[in-house]
């Protein structure tokens, strides 16, 4: 398994993989390497096969060990297992939670209700959620995020049994991808801006 998923990249200096490939081995680009995480996009329609406990521990672990602000780690996550509060999300937050009409699991990000950290735990959500999506796409699951507006907060909140200290502004809906889940959403090389009018080298472009 481990010799399969280093087939194709090559390993300078950190142990692994030096035992098993020789320095003429195929080197692809870092755009080879990196493709996985290109293929990070959000699935919004599921199977019925659920979830396993295994996955759902492992995407937790990773959500868990992103890094925060001074590693103040204010999240908590909730493991959502439950067909009925799953689709009670989804009624809950149309049309952000759609995703939750087809999903067989879902991790809610907790956060402290902390107006001096807004945008510091803001950003730390964020990057937990960005990781449960890269976790999620690595194991073939398909995941999207479901933003909690405000006013659909106190109806979650209740569901999950939150303290009043406490809120939810990210689900992540997790499942296996149907293939319409999987079809494109957009027109081929439109999904994304062009890289030239994205990434610019040294300075700001002049006009
Ligand atoms: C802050 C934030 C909030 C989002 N809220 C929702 C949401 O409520 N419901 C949803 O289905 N997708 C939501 N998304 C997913 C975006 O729609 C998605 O990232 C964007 O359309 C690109 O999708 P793609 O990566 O599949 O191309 C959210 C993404 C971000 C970063």
């Amino acid at each position: 398994m481990v010799v399969a998923f280093l087939q194709g990249r090559q390993c300078y200096g950190t142990g692994v993989g030096e035992d098993t490939m020789t320095p003429n081995e195929t080197v692809t680009s870092p755009s080879d390497r990196l493709r996985p995480l290109m293929r990070v996009r959000q699935v919004r329609d599921h199977t019925d096969e659920p979830v396993s406990v295994a996955e759902l521990d492992a995407i937790a672990d990773v959500a868990r060990w992103s890094g925060s602000s001074r590693n103040s780690q204010p999240w908590r996550f909730i493991v959502i297992r439950e067909e009925r509060t799953l689709r009670a999300i989804g009624d809950a937050g149309m049309p952000q939670t759609r995703s939750f009409h087809t999903a067989t699991a879902g991790i809610a990000i907790v956060m402290p209700s902390d107006p001096a950290h807004g945008v510091g735990d803001a950003y730390d959500e964020g990057r937990a959620a960005e990781r449960i999506l890269i976790a999620a796409s690595l194991l073939g699951l398909g995941a999207a995020i479901s933003w909690i507006r405000s006013d659909v907060r106190a109806a979650i909140a209740e569901l999950l049994a939150l303290p009043s200290d406490q809120y939810v502004r990210t689900v992540v809906a997790l499942g296996h991808p149907t293939a319409a889940g999987q079809q494109p959403k957009a027109a081929p090389g439109t999904a994304r801006l062009p890289r030239e009018e994205v990434v610019f080298e040294e300075l700001w472009p002049a006009r």
